[in-house]
């Protein structure tokens, strides 16, 4: 699809993309042979892109032919692809930034009567097609890029169609993981998002951290932003010991967090007023990270903007790291996160659930802790990290190494089916009442406090990541681990039923642990029959305490 897409792009908007295309592919060669990008680089590449970008609300009849030979007169495409989210939208990246100026001096603020505009002028556009009637299914040169996941219910035929669990696990981690269009789309609305907060800070960038760009992002997950402030000129100017020199006056606050949070209540009193596609704007600034959170209309995507969230920016790039040193990180992971996701341990709303962060530690844990290890410590990763390592933020000494080639991985030659099953062992017989889990030592301590699960934060090492989860939900989680060890041992289970080729399938392996469980489900049952009041309003309490 994508070959005969890029060849109508040749024909239709010149040849100057073919050259632009065979510069893009040796590049990425070059990146390969050099070894795994950094995250550091790929999150440079993609704001590059993204900033050549334009998004544009289009009709479905859009003639996608005449609509790439219209934006072209503004120069050169180096991609574009289309997607629906409340009607039809396409992603074009122009191979200079000069295009976009031309192309938005074009562009005209629309007149509607009786209504007004806030004529705040984005890289969000809306194509206009009077007067020239097209004929349906236009969009010839490939369909509109999905961006959300499959259902479960197709997810377990898929699965049970695979010959055996370790491909079944690779299968799902390619289903769920982000697209290379998504990616793109979640660069470009913070880049969108930048041209709004520039307003005050003109040289601020937006960057994504989290599960969309850590690696183990699943497509529909949200997109926490970070809005950085340390890159702007001026922090590391040097001030002479003599003679004269100059400072800026600038406003005073008692603390980093008060100046965090006046900045997020005037950006987010922006984005509400003035964002383009910008809706629902929550400004949350009481919380231990202060936040703003909205809707994102065109992309979908539900927003967190925080600032000054520089720790949180070094544990992404630690996932993004561990995933990338051996691939059955990712798959054990996609894996453990959609099998929790399946039977209620995380949920989309906030509460006393695990988190899909804190699952995807346990899970970095467990493979700490196979013989031989498959992946290193963070104290190994910290003592092999050079000088342009060092990272200290507020106290918190977040240093690690980012040099791949500096890490050697040992050699565990264990399958994944192995590790799932010994994911779901180790965790049914954990002893949560004692013991932390750390991912410094790559070893469990002793608890430092009574919450029923402890996960030491692995930079703020004073913080448990799972301080929300009640004991309730802890038990579900073991009840299941449990469980599905149980299954996995079963041969109903784990004897391949695919490739049949036949209509019906009989769901076997990682399918069946994704079906409704009967264990938890009964144990949930009488626990809440036996529940006293007090202990569910107990609960409700203390979920609404952590949610604040
Ligand atoms: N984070 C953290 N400590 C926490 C919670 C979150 O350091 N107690 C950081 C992690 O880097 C995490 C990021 O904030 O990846 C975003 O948090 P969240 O959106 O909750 O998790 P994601 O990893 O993005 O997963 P999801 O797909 O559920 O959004
Ligand atoms: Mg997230």
């Amino acid at each position: 699809c994508l070959q005969n897409a890029d060849k109508f792009l040749q024909r239709s908007v010149g040849t100057n993309v073919v050259a632009a295309q065979f510069e893009a592919t040796r590049k990425e060669e070059s990146d390969e042979k050099n070894g795994r990008k950094s995250l550091y680089a790929l999150q440079e590449e993609r704001q590059e892109q993204a900033e050549r970008s334009v998004l544009i609300s289009c009709q479905s009849t859009t003639n996608e032919k005449k609509f790439l030979k219209y934006l072209s007169k503004h120069g050169d495409i180096n991609k574009y692809f289309f997607y629906q989210s409340y009607g039809l939208y396409a992603v074009v990246e122009f191979t200079n930034r000069e295009s976009i100026a031309s192309l938005l001096e074009a562009v005209a603020i629309p007149s509607i009567s009786h209504e007004s505009v806030v004529p705040f002028k984005s890289r969000l556009l809306s194509l206009r097609n009077l007067g020239s009637a097209e004929s349906p299914n236009q969009l010839s040169g490939k369909p509109c890029q999905p961006q959300t996941t499959i259902l479960i219910n197709e997810l377990i035929q898929r699965l049970s169609r695979e010959e055996s669990i370790d491909q079944q696990m690779t299968s799902l981690t390619e289903a769920y993981q982000l697209t290379e269009e998504n990616s793109r789309l979640r660069f470009l609305v913070c880049s969108l998002l930048k041209d709004i907060a520039a307003a005050y800070f003109p040289e601020c960038t937006i960057k994504p951290f989290g599960s969309s760009v850590n690696g183990f992002g699943k497509l529909g997950c949200d997109l926490d932003m970070f809005l950085d402030l340390d890159g702007i000129s001026g922090w590391n100017v040097k001030i002479p010991k003599s003679g004269m020199s100059l400072e800026y006056h600038m406003k005073r606050a008692n603390s980093e967090r008060a100046v965090t949070q006046s900045i997020l209540s005037v950006v987010g009193e922006c984005v509400d007023q003035f964002g383009p596609g910008c809706v629902g704007v929550q400004k949350i600034l009481n919380a231990r990270c202060p936040l703003v959170r909205f809707a994102h209309q065109p992309s979908g995507f539900q927003c967190d903007l925080t600032a000054n969230n520089r720790v949180a920016m070094k544990s992404t790039e630690l996932l993004y790291l561990y995933g990338e040193l051996d691939p059955r990180v990712r798959c054990l992971v996609f894996t453990v996160r959609c099998w929790a996701r399946a039977h209620g341990i995380t949920s989309s709303i906030p509460g006393a659930w695990i988190t899909n962060f804190s699952l995807t530690v346990m899970v970095l844990f467990f493979l700490q802790r196979r013989n031989p290890r498959i992946i290193p410590t963070l104290d190994h990763l910290r003592d092999l990290a050079g000088p342009a390592d060092k990272s200290m933020i507020e106290g918190n000494d977040c240093t690690f190494v980012s040099d791949f080639s500096k890490i050697q991985v040992q050699s565990n030659k264990e399958t994944l089916e192995q590790l799932l099953s010994g994911f779901f062992e180790f965790y049914a017989t954990f002893p949560f009442s004692r013991m932390s889990i750390n991912i410094r030592k790559g070893k469990e301590q002793n608890k430092p406090e009574t919450t029923p699960l402890h996960i030491q934060n692995p930079f703020e090492t004073s913080l448990n990541v799972s301080k929300n989860v009640n004991a309730t939900q802890l038990e579900r989680f073991v009840a299941l681990c449990q469980e599905s060890s149980w299954l996995l041992q079963q041969s109903d289970t784990n004897t391949p039923r695919g490739g049949s080729g036949g209509d019906t399938v009989t769901t076997w392996g990682l399918a069946t642990l994704l079906l409704p469980s009967q264990v938890a489900g009964i144990k949930g049952r009488k626990r809440k029959r036996r529940e006293p009041a007090s202990d569910r309003i107990k609960s409700l309490l203390e979920s609404l305490k952590n949610k604040s």
